[in-house]
């Protein structure tokens, strides 16, 4: 029901257009503009800056304020107090879970951790030197070969327990692709373990030697999967709920996210900042890239700054950032080059009036990669615990999405191209002159 109305008038039109208006249970009112199409209008939001796409529960953030909130519960205190399961939980079921319904949820997903062991044969297609990220886009589409039994998506069922395969086997395929690309042996999940510990049990443990996982380290990696478990209406999960609308399977859907998500604009910039500080190199010369990133003329971004939503700190940057202090401290890496570069590079950036005037703060992927890379998981692998860690994400969504009344997605488009014209044969055409 709609609390308020928007008028809205056109040049050329005798009466102004009627527009319901509703509000939220916070953040900005929504004009409905449905009605536009009856009357010849579409509205124009490339990029999709000014665009509600969705009614959703799951999460909300205020970007002025800088905060971020999981059904109602901020990041930092899920940082803080909770664990990646029992956010999934959360993120899937809307309330935090008792100790039984955690305990349940726990098993669960550790008796899917396995994957098919046909999957083991898929990367043997794949050269040694491929992208983690390219063989995740593979494989993560590929079972629902596997899974006939579970793709009815009218069906919760079915929902719930692709839910569940998928939460729980990312870590399986995510560490399977590290092995594949270091020559060494898959390792299988050891149920003993939680989830993030048996992660990285899988990711550097070797038959000939499986030592205990710190766990400083596994409760440093569970923080990264936490921290980027969901975030609104981001372009991964905007694309898994538009490859969802058309009644695509979750590991599609999924694995539509997974593509979306390797952007360096996106969930890509982790692995782009760490090239980024390795190309600055040191300290000394910080202030010719901040220099390069305000260049209009010059394609170069400060990598891990900026949002399109915070125009204040993202919340998830500071708590990796405390993050990334102990686990440095703990593994004895105080003078860190490439932490002194980013903490030097964050202090001249918040003081320079390019970056203050255009809100432009560390987000979350300013220092993930600096704990990742002390962890001693490789450049090429940050994406991949990106797309990990927010599996929950794109499955919370794609499940809210068919439980409510959707219809498949299919935007349209302001045409600014030739009109109906006729074709000339070929003799008598000039030449096209292609420009690409
Ligand atoms: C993630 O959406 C999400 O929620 C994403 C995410 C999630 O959890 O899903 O939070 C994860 O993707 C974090 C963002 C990671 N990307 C990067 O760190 C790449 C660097 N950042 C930029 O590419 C950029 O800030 C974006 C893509 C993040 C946001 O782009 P917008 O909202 O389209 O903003 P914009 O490009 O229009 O920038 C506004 C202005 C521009 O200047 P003007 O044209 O107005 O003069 O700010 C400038 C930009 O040139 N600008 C930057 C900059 N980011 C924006 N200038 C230098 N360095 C930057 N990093």
């Amino acid at each position: 029901m709609a609390d308020k109305k928007a008028q809205l008038t056109v040049d050329g039109l005798d009466d102004s257009i009627e527009l319901p208006v509703y509000s939220g249970s916070t953040g900005p009112d929504v004009i409905d503009v449905r009605a536009l199409t009856g009357k010849g209008f579409f509205t124009y939001d490339p990029g999709f800056v000014s665009t509600a796409s969705c009614e959703s529960k799951i999460t909300y953030i205020d970007g002025g304020k800088g905060m971020l909130l999981h059904r109602g519960y901020a990041i930092e205190d899920l940082a803080e107090k909770s664990d990646y399961l029992e956010t999934c939980f959360l993120l899937l079921h809307g309330e935090l879970p008792s100790q039984k319904e955690y305990d349940e949820f726990v098993s669960i997903i550790r008796n899917h951790t396995m994957v098919h062991e046909s999957i083991a044969r898929f990367f043997r297609g794949f050269h040694h030197d491929s992208h983690p990220m390219a063989m995740m886009c593979g494989i993560v589409g590929a079972l629902s070969a596997f899974y006939h039994d579970s793709l009815d998506i009218t069906n919760e069922r079915h929902r719930i327990i692709s839910a569940h395969r998928l939460i729980a086997k990312m870590p399986t395929l995510a560490a399977m692709c590290y092995k594949h690309s270091q020559g060494q042996p898959f390792m299988y999940p050891d149920n003993k373990l939680g989830y993030s510990e048996n992660f990285l049990h899988m990711m550097f443990g070797t038959p000939c030697d499986d030592p205990q996982v710190n766990p400083v380290l596994a409760r440093a990696m569970d923080k990264i999967f936490l921290l980027h478990a969901d975030h609104e209406q981001n372009a991964s999960t905007s694309t898994v709920r538009l490859a969802g609308s058309s009644g695509a399977n979750p590991f599609a859907c999924i694995a539509s996210g997974i593509a979306t998500l390797w952007g360096p604009a996106h969930g890509g910039a982790n692995e782009a900042v760490l090239s980024m500080l390795q190309e600055i190199g040191d300290v000394k010369n910080i202030d010719k890239f901040i220099q390069r990133a305000k260049d209009k003329d010059d394609p170069f971004r400060l990598m891990g700054f900026g949002h399109r939503v915070y125009k204040n700190f993202d919340p998830r940057a500071k708590v990796m950032k405390e993050t990334c202090d102990e686990v440095l401290s703990v593994l004895g890496i105080e003078n860190d080059p490439l932490l002194a570069i980013a903490k030097r590079l964050e202090e001249i950036a918040l003081e320079d009036e390019y970056f203050i005037k255009k809100k432009l703060y560390p987000n979350v992927d300013f220092y993930s990669g600096i704990i990742m890379k002390a962890i001693g998981i490789p450049t090429d692998m940050f994406t991949v615990i990106f797309a990990t860690g927010r599996t929950v994400g794109w499955i919370a969504h794609w499940h809210e999405m068919l439980t409510e009344d959707y219809r498949i997605g299919r935007p349209r488009q302001l045409y600014t191209g030739e009109t109906k014209r006729d074709l000339t044969a070929v003799e008598d055409r000039k030449p096209a002159n292609p420009t690409f």
